[in-house]
């Protein structure tokens, strides 16, 4: 039964980095594969909801059974999210560029005697906006942290702050290969405390993520 537990369920899930432009032909990233966020995406597919993935520039494929939206930026990310609601979960696993670059240059940026100024502008915190919505908040936000240190710790003020039902924990420090690797050991924040789930792979820990959310869910109705 388990394989429809999320029959009839919409849901928005966020993935990859965004790329924030500099000028045409150079931007700022990160090294999000997108794998996390793509394999939360199929495996709600395949617990019978209707998925709409927003995806940042990733060189993994489109999942099977999911509609797929691709953007560039944090601002067309949460545009193109607005746009996919309502839904009754949204995960934001993307990596979203904290930052974009305001000074805008329409032509390549030529080499001179001195080295350009970027100016930064913050971008909008997405996962924030839709678990701050007074209208149409999906009935459960799910957020990520990626942090170096003081994982759980750090998770449990970013579930507060962000307003978010969980918060999946990894530490991505130095060592751990869990930016664009395969496996991933996550602790999963939520009111009720911390649980740490063992070492898997990203899809193992994606299925086991939507067996919770769907459990969580049912609980609510
Ligand atoms: O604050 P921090 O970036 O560590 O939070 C990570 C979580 O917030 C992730 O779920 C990420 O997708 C989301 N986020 C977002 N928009 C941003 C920054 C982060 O949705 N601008």
């Amino acid at each position: 039964q388990f394989a429809q537990s999320l029959r009839g369920k919409r849901v928005v899930v966020t993935s990859g980095p965004t790329h924030e432009p500099i000028d045409p032909v150079r931007y700022i990233a990160n090294r999000s594969s997108g794998r996390q966020g793509h394999a939360i995406a199929t495996a709600a597919a395949n617990a019978g909801a209707e998925v709409t993935l927003v995806s940042g520039p990733v060189t993994i494929d489109d999942p099977a059974g999911v509609r797929t939206i691709h953007i560039e930026t944090a601002q067309e990310m949460l545009r193109a999210v607005k746009a996919a609601l309502p839904a009754d979960i949204f995960i934001a696993a993307a990596a979203v560029a904290d930052w974009r670059v305001t000074t805008k240059n329409d032509n390549k940026i030529k080499k001179g005697d001195t080295a350009p100024v970027l100016q930064l502008a913050e971008n909008p915190d997405i996962l924030a906006t839709i678990a701050g919505l007074s209208d149409g908040r999906p009935a459960l936000v799910v957020g990520f942290a990626a942090e170096t240190q003081d994982v759980t710790e750090n998770a449990l003020k970013k579930l507060a702050k962000k307003k978010c039902d969980v918060i999946v924990a990894n530490d991505v420090g130095a060592g751990t290969d869990v930016m664009g690797g395969l496996e991933n050991t996550v602790h999963i924040v939520t009111e009720a405390g911390v649980e740490t789930w063992p070492k898997m792979e990203k899809s193992a820990v994606a299925s086991r993520l939507v067996g919770l959310l769907s459990d969580m869910l049912e609980r609510r109705q």
